[in-house]
């Protein structure tokens, strides 16, 4: 029996039904199209919806903290009081992205001199693959590069295939591997992102440090 047609947008809908949805299956553009967990995959107001970046005070630190438990697991959950004194410190900055009015994800980065760390990348399950995380990431070397970073550090466990091919697809290489760095005994690679310009600069002679932060 051939599938029946997504019911949003008439589109294939090749996948089986999922559990508990109100819809027949995926269609293939339910990738992009899943932010709102009560509205069909392929709804055509979310699908036209592009993740909009803006900058997020300590204000935020509750919302950003409940975008941080959403995309990591219970062990690696950073509180909000945690966020608000984090992004209240000097050179600390956070970036929401929404997508038609709804948070999505953050970021949360700091410059020190010429080098920016990211501190925190966390996109819910249900925005992912729609550009979110690509969306915070350019907004991030865009502001530490106005804050006169040259280049931006990052901190993947090995494992983190999603993560790690965001990162690569922007153009960080590998800079260097903590062994057994998280609780769970899997190493952590340091990633280096050169920004624009000063991407000749002179590699620095050791990466930043700092205590383990599970989960990036
Ligand atoms: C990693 C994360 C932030 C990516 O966010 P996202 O909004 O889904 O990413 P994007 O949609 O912008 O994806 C950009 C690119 O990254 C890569 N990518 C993202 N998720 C991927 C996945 N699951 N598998 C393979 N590649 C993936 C792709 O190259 C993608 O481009 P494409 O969609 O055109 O193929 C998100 O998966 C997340 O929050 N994960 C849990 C928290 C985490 O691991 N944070 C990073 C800690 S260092």
């Amino acid at each position: 029996m051939s599938p029946k047609p997504c019911p949003a947008c008439r589109g294939p809908s090749p996948s089986p039904a999922l559990p508990g949805a109100a819809w027949p299956g995926r269609c293939r553009r339910a990738a992009r199209h899943r932010f709102t967990p009560n509205r069909p995959p392929c709804a055509p107001r979310v699908a036209e919806a592009a993740p909009i970046v803006a900058p997020a005070g300590s204000e935020a630190a509750a919302l950003l903290a409940e975008l941080h438990a959403e995309a990591f697991p219970p062990a690696h959950r950073w509180s909000g009081d945690a966020i608000g004194l984090l992004i209240a410190l000097p050179g600390h900055f956070a970036l929401l992205a929404s997508v038609g009015g709804e948070p999505v994800g953050f970021v949360l980065g700091r410059v020190a001199a010429e080098e920016a760390e990211v501190l925190t990348l966390a996109v819910r399950p249900a925005g992912r693959r729609a550009g979110a995380g690509r969306a915070l990431m350019g907004a991030l070397m865009a502001e530490a590069a106005r804050r006169g970073a040259a280049t931006v550090f990052l901190e993947v466990a090995e494992g983190n295939a999603a993560a790690r091919a965001l990162y690569a697809a922007l153009g960080a290489v590998e800079a260097g591997r903590r062994r057994r760095y998280y609780p769970d005994g899997s190493d952590a690679l340091v990633l280096r992102l050169p920004l624009g310009d000063r991407l000749e600069s002179p590699a620095p002679t050791r990466t930043p440090t700092r205590p383990p932060i599970p989960g990036c």
